[in-house]
């Protein structure tokens, strides 16, 4: 069965490139990014990881742990490693899961037999510090994923996660938010100090509470 959003992510132990990882001591209490991509020394997946790298202290700062996998075996991975940080400039030093049992790819659904019998698409998973799936996107194998965009996510989810708001689209951190419909306009003024503007009843605004 495939996972959806608010179950628990299911843990695993894997080999990887920086050794043996057991998936919840990885994150501990962190956020976490897990991703497959479809192969090792594809044109498309070596940005993909080198993005992920150059995004180092973007993660960082946003305390999310980084897990990126390919069915490929460990000593693929660390053979492309060196082509990534040649190419794209960076140093990969976020664990790639070699998961060439499946094992991984099995449990977050990552392998799309219609799409490829054998390969991962690209499955991203973020999981919140209570071990839940808080967003899961899939992107075909010919289509590269946007690390703006995971980054954006994350902050949306970090913010939702503690204040009762949620982000209209295309929002950016920084920029107002929207009071969910749960708080009534009474209750939205008083909890939040920096105003509201009631644009309708039902769409209300309030400055970013924690900025
Ligand atoms: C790539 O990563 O470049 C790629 C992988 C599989 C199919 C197409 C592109």
């Amino acid at each position: 069965m495939s996972l959806r959003l608010g179950d628990d992510a299911p843990n695993f132990t894997a080999e990887t490139t920086i050794g043996t990882i057991n998936f919840y001591e990885y994150l501990g209490d962190s956020w976490g990014v897990l991703f497959s991509h479809p192969a090792d020394y594809t044109p498309v997946c070596t940005t993909e990881l080198g993005r992920t790298a150059a995004l180092k202290e973007e993660f960082a700062k946003r305390d999310v742990k980084v897990l990126a996998l390919s069915v490929d075996p460990i000593d693929k991975h660390h053979g492309w490693v060196k082509d990534i940080n040649e190419t794209q400039n960076v140093t990969v030093d976020f664990p790639i899961i070699a998961d060439e049992d499946r094992k991984v790819a099995g449990l977050y659904d990552m392998i799309h037999p219609n799409a490829s019998a054998t390969a991962t698409v690209r499955s991203l998973f973020i999981i919140g510090p209570d071990k839940k799936l808080k967003l899961y996107i899939t992107y075909p194998a010919s289509t590269g994923r946007n690390f703006f965009e995971v980054l954006r996510v994350i902050d949306s989810l970090q913010l939702t996660a503690n204040y009762s708001v949620a982000t209209p689209a295309n929002w950016e951190e920084g920029q107002d938010v929207i009071v969910v419909p749960a708080v009534s306009t009474e209750d939205a003024i008083k909890k939040f100090p920096k105003g509201v503007n009631v644009v309708k009843p039902y769409l209300r605004y309030t400055p970013q509470p924690n900025k």
